[in-house]
């Protein structure tokens, strides 16, 4: 009987379903409000260095994150391509995150040491050299600009403000860190420090 009239007015029944699935969604979201596993580093997990920095700028700018995601899900398919499963305490100093939502490609979070810097170079500037069947584009123009490493002291300085605990000493160090080199070399030593230091935990 209490059945037919919510059956009956679409209003009513509105307003129950937004209930319903608000209480779904509180159930998540509330109790990250009092753990510290998402806000807290997870152990081993340093702010990125200088030049992972600009690599991480020079990432974003070209768009990897449109085929490359960086959240590994707790599968057993996933985890075993992958390694461990990704943690809400190795995303902090993930500002932008790139968790991404598309994998044309792999999943990157723990691609770090995986290939050795010269196949990332050669895989970079065209992907089919080593892997024929790739539908990568190539990035061959990153080896011959240089990383812009005033805009690194600067976008430093920014996470700081964030409230990033870069010292002193490694935002006065940057620009000597990544001063004449490559957005090719900073992409890659961004791209091997992926996961490395949960690499315990493999
Ligand atoms: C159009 C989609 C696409 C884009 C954009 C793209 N990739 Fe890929 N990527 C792939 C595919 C597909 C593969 C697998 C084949 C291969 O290794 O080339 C791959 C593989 C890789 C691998 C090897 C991963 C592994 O575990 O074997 C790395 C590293 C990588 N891409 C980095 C990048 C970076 C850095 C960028 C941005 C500069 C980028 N990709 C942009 C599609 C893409």
């Amino acid at each position: 009987m209490n059945h037919s009239i919510v059956e009956t007015k679409i209003g009513l029944m509105g307003v129950l379903i937004a209930i319903v699935i608000s209480f779904g969604g509180l159930v998540e979201i509330v109790p990250l409000f009092f753990t510290s596993q998402v806000t807290e580093p997870a152990e081993g997990v340093e702010p990125y260095g200088a030049l992972e920095l600009a690599g991480r700028d020079i990432y974003i700018r070209e768009g990897c994150y449109g085929c490359h995601s960086q959240m590994i899900r707790p599968f057993r398919s996933e985890t075993e391509r992958y390694g461990h499963y990704s943690l809400g305490g190795e995303s902090v100093y993930d500002s932008p995150f790139q968790f991404g939502s598309k994998r044309t490609g792999p999943d990157l979070a723990r691609v770090g040491g995986r290939y050795a810097d010269e196949w990332h170079r050669v895989h970079l500037i065209n992907p089919r050299d080593v892997v024929p069947e790739s539908n990568m584009p190539g990035y061959p123009w990153l080896a011959e600009h240089e990383v812009n490493a005033r805009n690194t002291v600067k976008h430093m300085l920014a996470l700081k403000t964030l409230g990033q605990p870069y010292t002193d000493e490694q935002i006065a160090a940057a620009e000597n860190e990544v001063s004449g080199k490559t957005e090719m070399e900073a992409l890659i030593a961004y791209l091997q420090g992926l996961g490395t230091n949960m690499q315990g935990r493999r």
